[in-house]
């Protein structure tokens, strides 16, 4: 059974439609989101609505926990973001019971820290710390961070799939980064692995110099990395009307970065 894995989806729901259209052509039905729903994009409504409705699997995202408790680590410009989401989707003018379904489904997600499922993790950050912890290509050089990392993999556990870095790729536990684009096909073998850690990349706020969203197919023993353009202009129009936002949110949409 193909799973479709999507992450960081940010509120982004021209570069979600866009990514659903591209699984569908793709014949997958299943599909498992790894976190950050919502926060730096202009409609968390919507892509929530498609969330509680759509996805079979949702793990909670640093984003939708600094929403409902603490923000400890975002500075004051990601605080502003944060309030405005709040504030949009406890806006009066949403329906009474689709603000409900909202904080139903969001309190249901802190208790999805991660999901295990035979050899496959699914989670947000890292094994270190499932929904902060960033791993970036640079840290391949951290060994003891990267160690630690692999360390994680409990209980048969061989493939890690993550997001929360917006930055796609395979890190190995020797110690290796490959960023898709550097795979032949886009596709990765996982039997030729012993352990994988793999991060899918984002679908609303991409930030490896790619503006397309990012997303990847688990088949049983493969997994197929996939780019969806979308009109990130639409997007970044609408950000720029709402002034309580940071206009970067919108500026980075038309780089990747
Ligand atoms: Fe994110």
């Amino acid at each position: 059974m193909e799973i479709a894995l999507i992450s960081d989806l940010h509120a982004n729901i021209e570069a979600l439609d866009a990514t659903l259209k591209d699984i569908e052509a793709q014949g997958v039905k299943k599909i498992f989101c790894l976190g950050d729903i919502i926060d730096y994009g202009p409609n968390p409504c919507e892509v929530l609505d498609i969330a509680i409705a759509r996805f079979e699997l949702n793990i909670l995202g640093n984003h939708e926990e600094a929403l409902m408790m603490v923000a400890e680590d975002f500075n004051e410009r990601a605080m502003r973001s944060v309030d405005w989401t709040r504030d949009t989707i406890n806006d009066p003018d949403v329906p009474r019971d689709k603000r409900h379904a909202y904080w139903n489904f969001l309190d249901g997600l802190a208790k999805s820290r991660y999901a295990k499922q035979g050899e496959n993790l699914f989670l947000h950050g890292s094994p270190r710390q499932p929904t902060r912890d960033y791993v970036f290509p640079k840290d391949v050089k951290n060994t003891e961070k990267m160690q630690q990392i692999f360390a994680g993999f409990k209980g048969g556990v061989r493939y890690c799939f993550c997001g929360h870095s917006h930055i796609p790729g395979i890190y190995t536990a020797k110690g290796q980064y490959a960023h898709p684009g550097k795979i032949k096909g886009g596709e990765v073998d996982l039997s030729k692995f012993d352990k994988l850690l793999i991060n899918i990349g984002s679908v609303g706020q991409p930030r490896d110099n790619d503006t397309r969203a990012s997303y990847v197919i688990l088949y049983d023993q493969r997994v197929v990395f996939r780019r969806v353009e979308y009109d990130f202009h639409a997007t970044a129009n609408k950000l720029r009307d709402i002034k309580r936002l940071p206009s970067f949110l919108a500026e980075r949409l038309l780089v990747g970065k």
